[in-house]
């Protein structure tokens, strides 16, 4: 099916685009009056996960309502470890939540490998979202970066510091290792799942990349993200890691379309040591939309000059608060979709 939207597909490649293309991580959830609405009639968030139609239909909301250049297929990074055997539940108000975490070698000989099938409802879910979309957007995949996801197994949820899982590889740096390939292996797996049931550009997301010192990002998250990046070449391919503005250069160097941007980076900086040869993607603080509309349209017209006209997808530096108004939303993408270099 020929897309009649593909801004954002053709500037994740590098080529000319008439305007910069935009997309909010977090775009598809409680800022939306209408997720809430579908939310509110479900026992929980893995029903919504879950359920292909749902799923679709939350997918599809932001580009009803806030007119976004790409929909990013609604589920969560913790359907991995869960296909590898250890279940999650997602707790409200208080986040994710693992019964049994990694602790011994035995426990990771355990582990499946994912495949594919294992997660045929986000499958399902693609496929029905690429129908119900018609070729007006582009539908974005995902999948949690080796690292992040490794910490939520070892720590069994959410943590400001990830302690549990930097002492695993401090202490166990060989079983680390062999769980970080479990992972990888995993996460190709299903991308290339995501990419057969239709998705047509997929990012990777290294939420807790920010907690590692440069040394343990390259040896404990770059090398697998690395392998990541080499398997997937049929589509568009973006890596953000949160916080890593450490690993900048070396990120540079992986064979991906795409690096994303959090909000604390300079972007002239960023473009000098990523190179000219990837699409950076971001990065307004989240927090900006709490700001009057004028100060809103000011700072992203002044961040779209600042990435220039070829080789960006706005987006912000992490994902979308729930009390921002969506006004507010549609304004930073009306601000971005009307301005023309
Ligand atoms: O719109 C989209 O971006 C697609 C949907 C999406 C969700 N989670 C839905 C969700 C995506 C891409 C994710 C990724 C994800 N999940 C990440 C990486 C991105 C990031 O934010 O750094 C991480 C770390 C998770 C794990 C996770 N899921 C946590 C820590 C939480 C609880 C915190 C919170 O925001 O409530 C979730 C829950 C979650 N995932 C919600 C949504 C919409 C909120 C739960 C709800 O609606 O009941």
């Amino acid at each position: 099916m020929t897309l009649k939207n593909d801004l954002i597909l053709r500037a994740a490649r590098g080529e000319k685009v008439e305007r910069t293309p935009v997309w909010l991580m977090r775009q598809a959830g409680r800022v939306l009056p209408e997720y809430r609405k579908v939310r509110a009639k479900m026992r929980d968030f893995k029903d919504l996960v879950e359920t292909p139609a749902f799923a679709c239909e939350v997918t599809i909301q932001p580009v009803d309502v806030l007119g976004v250049d790409a929909a990013i297929i609604f589920s969560d990074i913790l359907v991995i470890p869960e296909a590898m055997g250890l279940p999650y539940q997602m707790m409200e108000t208080k986040g994710p939540w693992f019964e049994k975490t990694i602790k011994t070698a035995a426990d990771i000989s355990q582990l499946n490998i994912a495949q594919p099938d294992d997660l045929h409802y986000v499958m399902d879910a693609i496929k029905l979202t690429k129908k119900e979309l018609n070729g007006r957007v582009p539908l974005i995949g995902f999948a949690g970066a080796p690292w992040t996801i490794f910490a939520y197994m070892i720590e069994g949820g959410g943590s400001k510091t990830f302690s549990q899982a930097k002492k695993f590889l401090y202490t166990q740096p060989f079983l680390a290792h062999q769980l970080l390939q479990k992972i990888t292996d995993s996460t190709i797996n299903y991308l290339k799942g995501q990419i057969v049931a239709g998705a047509d550009m997929l990012q990777l997301f290294d939420s807790w990349a920010g907690v590692l010192s440069s040394e343990q990002y390259s040896e404990f998250a770059l090398k697998y993200i690395s392998q990541i990046c080499d398997a997937i070449t049929e589509v568009p391919f973006t890596v953000f890691a949160k916080d890593a503005h450490f690993a900048r250069r070396a990120m540079g160097k992986l064979h991906c379309t795409c690096i994303g941007l959090d909000w604390t980076v300079d972007i002239a900086e960023s473009r000098e040591m990523i190179g000219n040869s990837k699409t950076l993607q971001g990065n307004m603080d989240p927090c900006l939309l709490y700001a009057d509309y004028s100060t809103i349209k000011k700072e992203t017209i002044k961040m779209l000059k600042t990435f220039g006209p070829e080789r960006h997808i706005a987006n912000l530096g992490h994902g979308l608060y729930p009390d921002i108004e969506t006004d507010k939303v549609k304004c930073f993408v009306d601000t971005v979709q009307e301005f023309r270099f």
